[in-house]
């Protein structure tokens, strides 16, 4: 078959790490018998130097001609909150997004085995494992909703965001999760803040209903402050998580910081129709921009994630994934996850190195 990807290299060390990954897609082609072919598209603090907007006229159309999106990094403190709107990176984030209908945003937290000593948490606790997969919804509540900033008479300015859900909205996002456990343990934990807010009491009803419709799924209601907090006591005890945009975006963070190794960890945004998007969890690291430091494997896990959710090909998905982990198990680390007394190696040679085991 052949596949054509859209590559947002974007910002920082996004370049480098897109770089690798496409290796990896060359190498998966040659051994399965695929063809890959690539389309350019500028997008992030790199398209607001180049033509002045950060989600330049076309992105999307583009986007939608390929069979799936690559993004590495964007962001950057050169394009900051005192740009106006358009120029800033974030906002052509949720704007591809948005355009794309991207509003399933799957995150899996796992410790792999090689790296257990990294997990920040007690012995005791890392020893039982990680496994989740959080699953955010991302094209609605506070971050699209109304928002306004103005002038009282009496309390000096004030600003309101409005988080909305509809029943549609949590429905569509609430079946991803129940669909997506019965593919690993059959267990839903859903995020809300039932005890305070509407959105959630709403958020809940409909997750009852689907529950009901998946009676061999395992499913709990989890307040959101106690899920942070049981995400550092016992991750183990997760499957798949599902909660809001702004729930899933703290949690997110929490659950891939007690990996203790943010650089693994990769990301799939999907919504009904193709393209979906794939990333890594991190960030577009500046400081270490250009320097053959950044640790590609969370992209590398991205193009894993892309195999099989958006192509369906689950052998090329294992086929990169048992890569990494023996790459990982020969002892082979980044800086970001070089134990002490470990010489790190660099982007290039961990990229080469997955390849070869592939
Ligand atoms: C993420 C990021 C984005 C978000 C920012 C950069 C807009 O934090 O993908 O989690 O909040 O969604
Ligand atoms: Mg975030």
């Amino acid at each position: 078959m052949n596949y054509k990807i859209a590559l947002i290299r974007g910002d920082g060390i996004g370049p480098e790490v897109v770089g690798e990954a496409v290796k990896v897609l060359e190498a998966v082609g040659e051994k399965f018998g695929h063809t890959f072919t690539y389309e350019d598209v500028l997008l992030g603090g790199c398209a607001t130097d180049a033509v002045g907007k950060s989600y330049p006229d076309g992105t999307a159309e583009k986007c939608r001609a390929c069979d799936a999106v690559l993004l590495g990094a964007v962001g950057g403190p050169k394009w900051g909150s005192d740009r106006p709107a358009e120029q800033r990176p974030e906002t052509a984030l949720l704007a591809i997004r948005k355009d794309l209908g991207l509003y399933a945003n799957l995150r899996p937290a796992v410790l792999r085995p090689a790296l257990a000593g990294a997990c920040p948490l007690k012995k005791e606790t890392a020893e039982k494992g990680i496994d989740l997969m959080m699953v955010r919804e991302l094209t609605g509540g506070i971050y699209f909703g109304k928002r306004d900033r103005y002038q009282t008479e009496d309390r000096g300015e004030e600003a309101t965001d409005l988080m909305a859900y509809s029943e549609k909205e949590i429905e569509r996002i609430g079946r991803r999760a129940f669909e997506l456990s019965r593919l690993r343990r059959h267990k839903v934990s859903s995020v809300d803040k039932a005890n305070v807010l509407e959105t959630s009491r709403l958020w809940r009803s409909v997750m009852h209903r689907l529950a009901a419709e998946y009676p061999d799924v395992e499913y709990e209601d989890v307040l959101v402050d106690n899920c942070a907090m049981q995400i550092v006591r016992d991750p183990g005890q997760f499957d798949v998580v599902v909660t809001e945009n702004m729930f899933g975006d703290i949690l997110s963070d929490e659950a891939s910081m007690v990996t203790g190794s943010i650089g693994l960890l990769p990301s799939a945004s999907i919504g009904d129709t193709a393209p979906g998007l794939y990333e890594p969890i991190h960030g577009s690291a500046p400081d270490i921009a250009g320097q053959d430091k950044a640790n590609p494997i969370a992209t590398i896990l991205s193009v894993a994630m892309m195999m099989r959710y958006s192509f369906h090909l689950s052998a090329e998905a294992d086929a990169i994934e048992r890569a990494v982990d023996a790459v990982l198990s020969a002892g082979w680390r980044t800086p970001d996850i070089a134990e002490p007394g470990v010489t790190p190696i660099g982007t290039r040679k961990m990229g080469d190195l997955i390849c070869a085991e592939i």
